[in-house]
């Protein structure tokens, strides 16, 4: 399997309740390792921009209200396979769905407020790591 990169957020509802370390290991304990990061609070433009494919959404405003409502833990995440990966670590969008043992299951409340966001395709990583990483040279090999 190839070594992707993937962006992964914790959200503020995740960094609120003080467990981005317990979030971090869990995706160093799947072999991920976390090759960008910084802790950030996200202006409303900046969060429009990084949500702007759900803009025709019903929740677009809700999502954005919640993700400026307080800092936000911004990674990037390299390994192999890493974007499913990280996927299967976070579990189902809705925390109620989320399988055993997920992130989403273990630390998030509700559809709205659901701890982590992760890149669902290669091309959408590519697009998310530079947004928030302009530095940093995607690749996979
Ligand atoms: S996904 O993971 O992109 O397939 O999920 P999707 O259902 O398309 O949701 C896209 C993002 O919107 C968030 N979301 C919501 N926010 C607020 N209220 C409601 N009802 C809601 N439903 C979905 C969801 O968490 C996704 O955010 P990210 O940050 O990508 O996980």
């Amino acid at each position: 399997m190839a070594i992707e990169r993937t962006l992964s957020i914790i959200k503020p509802d995740a960094v609120k309740k003080n467990v981005i370390g317990q979030i971090l290991s869990r995706f160093e304990g799947a072999g991920l390792q976390i090759v960008a990061a910084r802790m950030t609070q996200l202006s409303r433009a900046e969060a429009e921009g990084f949500y702007a494919v759900h803009a025709a959404r019903p929740f677009f405003k809700d999502l954005v209200d919640f993700m400026i409502s307080g800092p936000v833990f911004v990674s990037v995440l390299e390994g192999e396979g890493a974007i499913l990966k990280n996927r299967d670590l976070m579990g189902a969008t809705d925390p109620k769905k989320a399988d055993k043992g997920t992130i989403r299951a273990d630390f998030a409340d509700s559809i709205d407020a659901n701890a982590v966001h992760g890149s669902d395709a290669a091309e959408t990583a590519a697009v998310e790591i530079a947004y928030y990483f302009p530095a940093l040279n995607v690749y996979s090999r």
